[in-house]
């Protein structure tokens, strides 16, 4: 038998991670809402852009869209408590900054400012966020696709501003 003492411990180790397990169980019962709009909005970036290169599309569909769009392809994890609340509210300050899928709404400033904004964040590497690249690999943009979004969004900025 072991001494009473480590006895003590272990029973109290039991009772902690029944806790954590009843605890674990109960947050999943808070679900966040979920951001799967079922129609494409006719106000979506490429809705109205008929002369997007094929690349643009598909890497920002895949890289920026789960989280700057009103449609996210949810991963089986992101289900799960409390991930799914972090990942509710990443794309909650990340509709608010940039919506694809409400693009057209917004004035020719606005917008001019957001490509703007998306020309430095692609320059810098710095979205998609890091987290993101790891558990998403079509989201890790390369050097070339990188180029492309960026050559693409400055000569659309163009044309903004000169309308
Ligand atoms: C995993 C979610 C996620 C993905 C994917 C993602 N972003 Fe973001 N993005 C965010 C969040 C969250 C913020 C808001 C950060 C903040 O409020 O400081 C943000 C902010 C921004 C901003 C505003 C930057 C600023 O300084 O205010 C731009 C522009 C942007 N993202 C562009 C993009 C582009 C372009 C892509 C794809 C190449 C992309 N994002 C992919 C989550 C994401």
């Amino acid at each position: 038998m072991y001494p009473k003492n480590i006895r003590e411990m272990k029973s109290r180790t039991v009772i902690i991670l029944i806790i954590i397990i009843i605890l674990f169980i109960a947050i999943q019962f808070v679900r966040p809402e979920r951001n799967s709009e079922t129609v494409i909005n006719r106000n979506e970036l490429f809705a109205q852009l008929t002369d997007v290169p094929t690349v643009v599309r598909t890497s920002m569909l895949s890289a920026c869209y789960n989280c700057h769009s009103n449609r996210t392809n949810y991963p089986w994890y992101a289900s799960v408590a409390p991930v799914s609340w972090m990942i509710s509210n990443n794309i909650k300050s990340a509709k608010k900054k940039v919506n694809f899928s409400e693009w057209h709404v917004l004035s020719a400033d606005k917008q001019h400012h957001n490509l703007m904004e998306i020309v430095e964040v692609l320059e810098e590497g710095s979205m998609p966020p890091t987290p993101y690249k790891l558990m998403h690999p079509p989201g890790n943009l390369n050097d070339v696709e990188r180029g492309v979004i960026v050559e693409w969004v400055k000569s659309y900025s163009e044309r903004i501003k000169g309308n």
